[in-house]
């Protein structure tokens, strides 16, 4: 996901198509309710979304998705995404950094420290694909020292490289490359879909490697298969893209599956998360944080100011949603159990 023409085609794509799952509780958040307690016993000013997530603190268990860098458009938007994410206190993750590995001049456009010091958690990212194209231990190594990203994610996106037309289809052996790599790159390390969610057999598969966390990108929310159809000019890519738009785990399913296979590592929520109630659900169903990325990034191609009222805006719900079940901190939340029924408060 980083050639210079295709990640701006991306971008482009990404902030003026309909992109996402059409259907409004696509991502099966819509069936869930949290129960209302009109005497919370708690004030509002007590609730805490505070938690630590890979041993940073951060004001609210969110991060700024995974997407960009590499083109200067990207960078601007790497800029203002990392800004707003700093004066939010929440994590922010890096796009692709594939770019950065045969031009390393790119470097610019993912290095957010500089502009954003105080960002209290930075991830960098690259496709585990990229382990069968060459990538190894060095280069990986570079791409982190280059950023100072406090963790790394490895993208696994088998479904985008076969819609797309140049994709890099050849994945396999990819489990037994990140066992050997994994441990030599000095920071924690998660892996992560794209949007399609981590099934029971992968959780299984990524429970034998030394990984600190997953990522789920379950579906509901951005589609890459839709995305990388629109780009394709082959009638036959067009179509299996638009078939597989909707292909995989739906992302509640997905956090449920990561949480009861993976015990003890991070799980981060993400895939159509778009207010702070579904922020909330994720986290009643297991996860450590959530992401979300298209969100932030259209907010972010308007100005910092727009990404910083748009994080601040899944915090106060995610607050509220707190405030009326009851739960002072994040760890009680983690404790409630939500019904099987329709929240009236998901988009028709
Ligand atoms: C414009 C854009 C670019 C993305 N690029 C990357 C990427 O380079 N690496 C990656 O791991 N995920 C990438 N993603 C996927 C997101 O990190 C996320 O998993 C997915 O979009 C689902 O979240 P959403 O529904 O909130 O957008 C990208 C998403 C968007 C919208």
């Amino acid at each position: 996901m980083a050639d210079l023409d295709r990640k701006d085609s991306h971008l482009a794509l990404c902030l003026a198509e309909r992109v996402e799952f059409t259907s409004a509780g696509a991502s099966g958040f819509r069936e869930l309710r949290f129960e209302h307690d009109a005497l919370p016993e708690i004030d509002k000013d007590a609730v805490s979304t505070e938690v630590r997530l890979l041993g940073k603190r951060l004001a609210a268990p969110l991060v700024v998705g995974a997407m960009t860098g590499g083109t200067p458009r990207a960078g601007e938007l790497n800029r203002r995404l990392a800004l707003a994410a700093e004066a939010c206190g929440v994590a922010f993750a890096l796009g692709s950094q594939r770019k950065m590995i045969g031009d390393p001049s790119t470097r610019g456009t993912y290095a957010v420290r500089e502009a954003a010091p105080r960002l209290p958690l930075l991830f960098g990212n690259v496709g585990a694909v990229q382990l069968n194209y060459g990538v190894g231990v060095p280069e990986l190594r570079r791409l982190i020292e280059a950023v100072g990203c406090d963790a790394f994610f490895f993208h696994l996106n088998p479904l985008q490289e076969a819609i797309q037309p140049e994709g890099d289809t050849r994945f396999s052996g990819l489990v037994s490359k990140l066992r050997a790599v994994v441990p030599e790159l000095g920071v924690p390390v998660l892996l992560k879909e794209v949007g399609a969610g981590i099934s029971r057999a992968t959780a299984l598969k990524i429970r034998e490697l030394p990984v600190a966390g997953v990522e789920v990108s379950g579906t509901g929310g951005t589609s890459w298969s839709k995305i990388e159809s629109l780009r394709t000019t082959d009638p036959v890519q067009r179509s299996t893209g638009e078939l597989f738009a909707r292909w995989g785990i739906p992302t509640p399913e997905s956090i449920a599956i990561c949480r009861s296979v993976l015990p003890d590592r991070v799980v981060i929520a993400s895939g159509g998360i778009r207010n702070g109630i579904e922020v909330a659900k994720a986290l009643a169903l297991g996860a450590d944080a959530a992401a979300l990325a298209l969100p932030f990034l259209r907010a972010a191609d308007e100005s910092v100011e727009a990404a910083v009222l748009a994080i601040r805006r899944v915090v106060e719900e995610l607050r509220t949603t707190m405030f009326v079940t009851g739960c002072r901190t994040i760890p009680e939340l983690a404790q409630r159990t939500l019904l099987r029924a329709p929240d009236p408060t998901a988009d028709e």
